[in-house]
């Protein structure tokens, strides 16, 4: 019996990614903590040289929130890249890896927040507690706790950034190999597809903490858009190539 089997472009992908030698990848993946850590590399290299502006505080917040968004649309490309060329299909090898740096840049920018931005004395806290003296630091926060919780009640660019950045806690919370396997592909498939709406939960953060008449975040928007067509077109066609038969096995002959 022969068994002819027809090559689907899954397979070339799957097959792609399977031909990459695993120094190659591990060099890349060098090379990509390298260059995701750069601009927090950046950051401390201006923090040490002074040079973070006439309010430092603002400085690190805006520096932050931009990197996280990002990377988080650099981590949202790779799966319409991959699809346009089989040839580099490899590249969803580091897919996750790329979200994790997303997701410590969104937990740096969070930090900034509550340990900066919000009036924490960061400095006094950290004196006291070398001084053996711990309780400071939980003075400091019951301080800054109102202020924080009035805008997380008040602010909705808080409220959206916040929502934003408790599905990239879970996302990545969940990145693990071993947790994918305990709640099964299809789920963590459906969990994972809500990174879409952290990406958009984001730019509705950056575009409600603009003034009124300030467009910056125009060409994130315009990314994520292009983005969310992309998955959008993929689907629909995949959900048109459902219902035509499947060609995937052909039986030619039978001695
Ligand atoms: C965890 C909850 C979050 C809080 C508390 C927060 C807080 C802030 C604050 C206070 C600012 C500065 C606002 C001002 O200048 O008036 C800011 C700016 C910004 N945030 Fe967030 N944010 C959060 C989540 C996020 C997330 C999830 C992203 C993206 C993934 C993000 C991206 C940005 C961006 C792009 C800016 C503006 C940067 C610029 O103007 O260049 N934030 N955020």
């Amino acid at each position: 019996m022969i068994v002819v089997t027809v090559i689907t472009p899954a397979a070339i992908t799957y097959a792609s990614s399977k031909l990459m030698s695993k120094r190659a990848i591990l060099a890349l993946k060098l090379a990509l903590h390298l260059l995701c850590l750069t601009p927090f590399g950046v950051l401390l290299y201006r923090f040490q040289h002074d040079n973070l502006g006439a309010d430092p505080v603002n400085t690190i917040t805006h520096f932050t929130g931009d990197w996280a968004l990002y990377i988080l649309l650099t981590s949202l490309a790779i799966t319409p890249l991959r699809r346009l060329n089989s040839s580099i299909a490899f590249l969803v090898r580091f897919r996750r890896l790329i979200g994790l740096y997303a997701f410590f840049y969104v937990s740096l920018h969070l930090a900034t927040y509550v340990f900066l931005f919000s009036g924490y004395d960061l400095f006094t806290a950290l004196t006291s507690l070398k001084a053996g003296h711990p309780a400071v630091l939980i003075d400091q926060w019951k301080q800054v706790w109102p202020t924080i919780w009035d805008d997380l009640r008040k602010r909705r660019f808080i409220q959206v950034g916040f929502c934003s950045w408790l599905i990239l806690l879970a996302l990545a919370c969940t990145s693990p190999a071993v947790i994918m396997r305990a709640m099964g592909g299809k789920n963590w498939q459906r969990l994972h597809r809500l990174v879409y709406v952290a990406a958009i939960a984001a730019v509705i953060h950056f575009w409600w903490l603009v003034k009124a008449g300030v467009r910056t975040p125009w060409k994130d928007t315009a990314v994520l858009t292009v983005l969310l067509l992309a998955r959008i077109i993929y689907t629909g066609l995949k959900s048109r190539k459902k219902l035509l038969p499947a060609p995937t096995q052909v039986k030619l002959a039978s001695q």
